[in-house]
Protein backbone atom coordinates (compact mmCIF):
# COMPACT_ATOMS: atom_id res chain seq x y z
CA UNK A 1 0.00 0.00 0.00
CA UNK A 2 1.40 3.61 -0.54
CA UNK A 3 2.16 5.33 2.44
CA UNK A 4 -0.62 8.21 1.76
CA UNK A 5 -3.32 5.43 1.67
CA UNK A 6 -2.64 5.32 4.75
CA UNK A 7 -3.63 8.57 5.42
CA UNK A 8 -6.52 8.51 3.57
CA UNK A 9 -8.00 5.11 5.56
CA UNK A 10 -6.85 6.87 9.13
CA UNK A 11 -9.06 9.96 7.88
CA UNK A 12 -12.15 7.40 6.85
CA UNK A 13 -11.92 5.76 10.75
CA UNK A 14 -11.92 9.03 12.25
CA UNK A 15 -14.54 10.29 10.75
CA UNK A 16 -16.70 7.35 11.27
CA UNK A 17 -15.42 7.23 15.07
CA UNK A 18 -16.61 11.09 15.94
CA UNK A 19 -19.98 10.15 14.26
CA UNK A 20 -20.65 7.47 16.72
CA UNK A 21 -20.26 9.48 19.38
CA UNK A 22 -22.27 12.46 18.02
CA UNK A 23 -24.09 12.11 14.53
CA UNK A 24 -24.28 16.13 14.77
CA UNK A 25 -20.56 16.42 15.00
CA UNK A 26 -19.71 17.51 11.57
CA UNK A 27 -22.82 20.22 11.29
CA UNK A 28 -21.25 21.65 14.17
CA UNK A 29 -18.37 21.85 12.35
CA UNK A 30 -19.48 23.10 8.72
CA UNK A 31 -21.40 26.01 10.91
CA UNK A 32 -18.26 28.00 11.73
CA UNK A 33 -15.33 28.24 14.24
CA UNK A 34 -14.87 30.45 16.81
CA UNK A 35 -11.70 29.50 18.54
CA UNK A 36 -10.08 31.01 21.69
CA UNK A 37 -6.81 30.60 20.88
CA UNK A 38 -4.32 31.80 18.00
CA UNK A 39 -0.92 29.33 17.50
CA UNK A 40 2.34 30.14 16.36
CA UNK A 41 4.51 27.14 16.76
CA UNK A 42 7.42 25.83 14.59
CA UNK A 43 6.39 23.50 11.41
CA UNK A 44 8.62 20.70 13.04
CA UNK A 45 6.75 17.76 12.64
CA UNK A 46 6.75 16.40 15.86
CA UNK A 47 5.14 19.34 17.68
CA UNK A 48 1.34 18.85 16.51
CA UNK A 49 -0.97 21.77 18.89
CA UNK A 50 -3.83 20.01 18.72
CA UNK A 51 -2.28 16.75 19.87
CA UNK A 52 0.01 18.01 22.33
CA UNK A 53 -2.62 20.35 24.21
CA UNK A 54 -5.74 17.98 24.20
CA UNK A 55 -7.75 20.08 22.02
CA UNK A 56 -10.45 19.42 19.06
CA UNK A 57 -11.06 20.76 15.65
CA UNK A 58 -12.19 24.46 16.35
CA UNK A 59 -10.22 25.05 19.37
CA UNK A 60 -7.14 26.81 17.56
CA UNK A 61 -6.21 28.62 14.68
CA UNK A 62 -2.85 28.07 13.76
CA UNK A 63 0.46 29.38 12.07
CA UNK A 64 3.42 27.55 11.73
CA UNK A 65 6.75 28.23 10.32
CA UNK A 66 10.14 27.26 10.95
CA UNK A 67 11.36 28.10 14.43
CA UNK A 68 8.05 30.01 15.41
CA UNK A 69 9.02 33.72 14.13
CA UNK A 70 7.02 36.56 14.16
CA UNK A 71 8.28 38.58 10.35
CA UNK A 72 6.78 42.13 10.22
CA UNK A 73 7.35 41.59 6.30
CA UNK A 74 5.58 37.76 5.93
CA UNK A 75 1.31 38.54 4.82
CA UNK A 76 1.06 35.06 5.60
CA UNK A 77 1.56 35.59 9.16
CA UNK A 78 0.10 38.75 9.56
CA UNK A 79 -2.78 38.18 7.60
CA UNK A 80 -3.08 34.79 10.15
CA UNK A 81 -2.52 37.57 12.88
CA UNK A 82 -5.40 40.02 11.61
CA UNK A 83 -8.05 37.79 11.29
CA UNK A 84 -7.45 35.60 14.56
CA UNK A 85 -7.46 38.72 16.29
CA UNK A 86 -9.82 41.64 14.53
CA UNK A 87 -12.26 38.77 13.29
CA UNK A 88 -12.48 35.55 15.07
CA UNK A 89 -11.45 37.68 18.29
CA UNK A 90 -9.00 35.05 19.94
CA UNK A 91 -8.16 35.48 23.54
CA UNK A 92 -5.02 33.99 23.89
CA UNK A 93 -2.41 33.94 21.48
CA UNK A 94 0.85 31.57 22.03
CA UNK A 95 4.02 31.19 20.63
CA UNK A 96 5.53 27.64 21.36
CA UNK A 97 9.12 26.97 20.26
CA UNK A 98 10.77 23.60 21.09
CA UNK A 99 13.88 22.06 22.64
CA UNK A 100 15.91 20.33 19.42
CA UNK A 101 14.61 22.99 17.15
CA UNK A 102 16.68 22.87 13.86
CA UNK A 103 15.61 26.18 12.72
CA UNK A 104 17.36 27.94 15.58
CA UNK A 105 20.17 25.35 15.63
CA UNK A 106 20.69 26.34 11.92
CA UNK A 107 21.10 30.21 13.90
CA UNK A 108 23.72 29.41 15.97
CA UNK A 109 26.22 28.19 12.83
CA UNK A 110 26.62 28.91 9.45
CA UNK A 111 24.51 28.06 6.58
CA UNK A 112 25.20 27.61 2.88
CA UNK A 113 24.47 31.08 0.96
CA UNK A 114 21.68 31.56 -1.15
CA UNK A 115 18.76 29.07 -0.05
CA UNK A 116 15.37 31.11 0.87
CA UNK A 117 16.10 28.89 4.60
CA UNK A 118 19.43 31.18 5.08
CA UNK A 119 17.11 34.42 4.60
CA UNK A 120 14.33 33.32 6.77
CA UNK A 121 17.64 32.35 9.76
CA UNK A 122 18.60 36.08 9.95
CA UNK A 123 15.07 36.36 12.00
CA UNK A 124 16.84 33.94 14.43
CA UNK A 125 20.42 35.52 14.01
CA UNK A 126 19.00 39.00 14.99
CA UNK A 127 18.01 37.78 18.25
CA UNK A 128 21.24 34.93 18.58
CA UNK A 129 23.49 38.58 18.45
CA UNK A 130 21.14 40.42 21.07
CA UNK A 131 21.44 38.13 23.62
CA UNK A 132 25.15 36.57 22.25
CA UNK A 133 27.07 37.32 25.62
CA UNK A 134 24.59 35.35 27.26
CA UNK A 135 24.20 32.85 24.99
CA UNK A 136 27.76 32.16 24.47
CA UNK A 137 28.61 31.73 28.64
CA UNK A 138 27.39 28.25 27.77
CA UNK A 139 30.18 26.38 27.17
CA UNK A 140 28.10 23.00 25.89
CA UNK A 141 26.04 23.10 22.67
CA UNK A 142 23.36 21.68 23.74
CA UNK A 143 23.28 23.97 25.97
CA UNK A 144 23.20 27.31 23.74
CA UNK A 145 20.88 25.72 21.73
CA UNK A 146 18.17 25.09 24.48
CA UNK A 147 18.81 28.89 25.35
CA UNK A 148 18.41 30.20 22.20
CA UNK A 149 15.28 28.40 22.09
CA UNK A 150 13.97 29.86 24.94
CA UNK A 151 15.02 33.64 24.11
CA UNK A 152 13.32 33.07 20.84
CA UNK A 153 9.96 32.54 22.44
CA UNK A 154 10.78 35.55 24.79
CA UNK A 155 11.19 38.07 22.03
CA UNK A 156 8.42 36.70 19.30
CA UNK A 157 6.17 37.10 22.49
CA UNK A 158 7.78 40.83 22.48
CA UNK A 159 7.63 40.81 18.46
CA UNK A 160 3.63 39.99 18.94
CA UNK A 161 3.21 42.99 21.23
CA UNK A 162 4.87 45.55 18.78
CA UNK A 163 2.35 45.30 16.21
CA UNK A 164 -0.52 47.90 15.62
CA UNK A 165 -3.00 44.49 15.26
CA UNK A 166 -2.33 43.74 18.98
CA UNK A 167 -2.10 47.06 20.71
CA UNK A 168 -5.22 48.05 18.71
CA UNK A 169 -7.06 45.07 20.30
CA UNK A 170 -5.52 45.85 23.93
CA UNK A 171 -6.72 49.20 23.53
CA UNK A 172 -10.15 48.71 22.69
CA UNK A 173 -11.22 44.92 23.85
CA UNK A 174 -8.56 44.36 26.67
CA UNK A 175 -7.28 40.90 25.13
CA UNK A 176 -5.42 38.55 23.98
CA UNK A 177 -2.86 37.67 26.45
CA UNK A 178 0.36 36.96 24.85
CA UNK A 179 2.03 33.45 26.23
CA UNK A 180 5.30 32.31 25.19
CA UNK A 181 5.69 27.87 25.95
CA UNK A 182 8.44 26.14 24.78
CA UNK A 183 7.73 21.83 24.14
CA UNK A 184 10.45 19.19 25.45
CA UNK A 185 10.73 16.21 23.18
CA UNK A 186 11.97 14.30 25.46
CA UNK A 187 8.88 14.46 27.96
CA UNK A 188 6.21 15.85 26.07
CA UNK A 189 5.83 18.79 28.63
CA UNK A 190 4.75 22.19 27.65
CA UNK A 191 6.89 25.05 30.00
CA UNK A 192 5.52 28.35 30.26
CA UNK A 193 8.11 31.05 29.63
CA UNK A 194 6.47 34.06 29.37
CA UNK A 195 3.06 35.53 29.95
CA UNK A 196 1.99 39.44 28.64
CA UNK A 197 -1.30 40.63 29.49
CA UNK A 198 -3.06 43.30 27.82
CA UNK A 199 -1.96 46.53 29.15
CA UNK A 200 1.20 45.38 30.98
CA UNK A 201 3.75 46.21 28.13
CA UNK A 202 5.70 49.34 28.03
CA UNK A 203 8.25 50.17 25.23
CA UNK A 204 7.79 53.45 23.88
CA UNK A 205 9.83 52.76 20.70
CA UNK A 206 7.41 50.38 19.32
CA UNK A 207 4.46 52.34 20.77
CA UNK A 208 1.59 53.19 18.33
CA UNK A 209 -0.69 56.25 18.21
CA UNK A 210 -4.15 54.31 18.64
CO1 LIG B 1 11.56 23.78 15.15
Amino acid sequence: MEDYRRLLLANRMWAKDKLEVDEQYFDGLARGQSPDFLWLGCSDSRVPPDEITGTSPGDIFVHRNIANVVSFTDFNFLSVLEYAVETLKVKHIIVCGHYGCGGVHAALGSSKPGSFLSKWLYNLKAIYKIHKSEIDLHTHERQRWDRLVELNVMEQVQNLARTSIVQRAWEIDQRPALLGWVFNLHDGQLRELVEVQPGTWEDDVYRFEL
